[in-house]
């Protein structure tokens, strides 16, 4: 404890909080710290104060005393109640031009309505998302602040050093937009997480049941894909898991686990927000279902005895050929979760006026975080090459590739249904993409529809205006 006088507070010295604070510390910042309860603030310093200059303080009153001006003070608590109930108790002690940092997983609306409180007091409120666990929060997360372009201008430095690298050294974050931009960039990061598991367990569902392989060969299987253009961390550590054997039973680990997922609040924010955006995020949406069915579990025992296809066994020679049939269809689907989730990102950008720039939300997220994967340098390059991308669907390479994958992709889940393996995801994003590029879609019979019960109105192809048909009488068409 050598400074009197802190660059940074953390206060919430949960894992998260504690983490972060051990990472400002090891990167040559005085942090000062503070919990509710300051036996963990205690026992921080106890075991961890050789990393760096830490100022334990155990008021509200000695912590923001603690810190350097402008202040400060990062927020580490559970969303929620939580956060309403730290910022009314520091809010009062803060002075103008000091910041609220919130790195928890807050709504974005939630920051929003702070950021706008706390303006009144001149004080900035940067919502920040953090991505990468526990792990992240000590050696470098990924990170997504919001707020004012003031206090990025502070805050921002700090937040580069103690940030993952990408592979070419660029800090793994970025002032991402006003208010609540930061907030609204980590969900739908989540968001396309859900979609990214999702994806990778079809895949591995597909090759066992329709192409009989075991995990630990599947482990290979996707070993082998970590090495080309699938290759991030949620393939590696997926290859880890199928390998991994249960010490009590000799099993296979992913044997002995229950097959029911859980969900946070996250994953489901994505869907609901894009619903009010009216944005089809479809592969998202479906991941989250995903999960949420297989948590029904007298719902699913009550229809074990369906009826279910003739399961077909597929040679050694048709099984390796079907794996790389699934790598496409895989890498195809991916391509659809990001259009998808980037599209979100655009939407929401556009309603609450916050100019993200979508490459350098896809360069930030190469490293730290848990969907960080070569990919996303690509899609960085596709948004470098044209910042207002329709789609990613739109981008000249994607296109080609996905082009490319689309006949196995199709193979795959014509396998899939005929084995009666479910594939929401991969049939979801293939829905997507064959709707995008049709020339026509039913839309067209739902608007005759809409008009023939609710008299709703239909456009034409050939004319300006509204129109109606008179249904019910001599079925003329009256302009509306
Ligand atoms: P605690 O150690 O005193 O429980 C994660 O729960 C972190 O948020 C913990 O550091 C916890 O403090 C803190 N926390 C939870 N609710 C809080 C509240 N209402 N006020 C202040 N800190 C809170």
């Amino acid at each position: 404890m050598s400074s009197t006088s802190a660059q940074i507070g953390v206060t919430g010295l949960a894992v998260m909080g504690r983490n972060l604070a051990r990472n400002f510390a090891r990167n040559g910042y005085t942090v000062a710290l503070h919990n509710r309860t300051s036996a963990k603030t205690r026992a921080l310093v106890e075991e961890f104060g050789d990393e760096g200059d830490f100022i334990a303080t155990e008021t509200a009153e000695e912590f923001v005393a603690a810190l350097e001006r402008p202040r400060r003070l990062v927020v580490m608590v559970k969303a929620g109640e939580a956060t309403d109930a730290v910022i009314k108790e520091f809010a009062p002690l803060m002075e103008p031009g000091d910041m609220i940092i919130d790195g928890g997983n807050a709504h974005f609306a939630d920051t929003r309505r702070r950021e706008r409180e706390l303006r009144e007091q001149d004080i900035h409120f940067v919502g920040t998302g953090v991505s990468g666990g526990e792990e992240g929060a000590l050696n470098g997360p990924s990170i997504m602040p919001g707020g004012s372009p003031e206090s990025y201008a502070s805050l921002g430095p700090m937040l580069e050093k103690i940030s993952a690298k990408a592979e070419d050294g660029a800090p793994c974050v970025t002032h991402v937009g006003a208010d609540g931009a930061g907030h609204f960039v980590k969900m739908v990061h989540n968001g396309i997480e859900y979609a990214d598991m999702q994806l990778i367990a079809e895949a591995y569902q597909l090759l066992r049941e329709v192409a009989g392989y075991s995990p630990a060969q599947i482990a290979d299987i996707f070993r082998t894909w970590n090495t080309g253009r699938l290759d991030s961390y949620l393939i590696e550590i997926t290859a880890e898991v199928l390998k991994h054997v249960d010490a009590a039973t000799g099993k296979p680990f992913v044997d002995v686990v229950q097959d029911q997922a859980e969900q946070k609040g996250t994953g489901r924010w994505t869907v609901q927000i894009a619903l009010d955006l009216g944005v089809p995020v479809s592969g998202i949406a479906e991941a989250v279902f995903a999960r949420s069915l297989s948590g029904h579990s007298e719902l699913r025992a009550a229809s074990q005895g369906l009826p279910g296809p003739t399961a077909q066994q597929l040679s050694e020679a048709e099984a390796g050929a079907f794996a790389d049939q699934v790598e496409q269809a895989l890498y195809a689907s991916k391509i659809v979760s990001y259009t998808q989730g980037f599209h979100e990102i655009a939407a929401g950008s556009e309603e609450y006026g916050w100019d993200i720039d979508l490459g350098a939300v896809a360069a930030i997220w190469r490293g730290g975080c848990i969907i960080r994967a070569a990919f996303l340098d690509r899609i960085r390059a596709a948004y470098d090459t044209r910042a207002d991308l329709p789609s990613l669907l739109s981008d000249k390479t994607f296109a080609q590739e996905i082009g490319a994958a689309q006949d196995d992709w199709r193979a795959v889940l014509v396998a899939a249904t005929r084995q009666g393996v479910p594939t929401p995801g991969f049939s979801a994003a293939l829905a997507y993409y064959d709707a995008l590029r049709a020339d026509r879609l039913p839309a067209a019979l739902t608007q005759g529809q809409r008009d023939f019960f609710g008299a709703h109105t239909y456009r034409r192809t050939d004319r300006e205006g509204s129109f109606h048909t008179l249904w019910g009488g001599d079925r003329s068409e009256v302009g509306a």
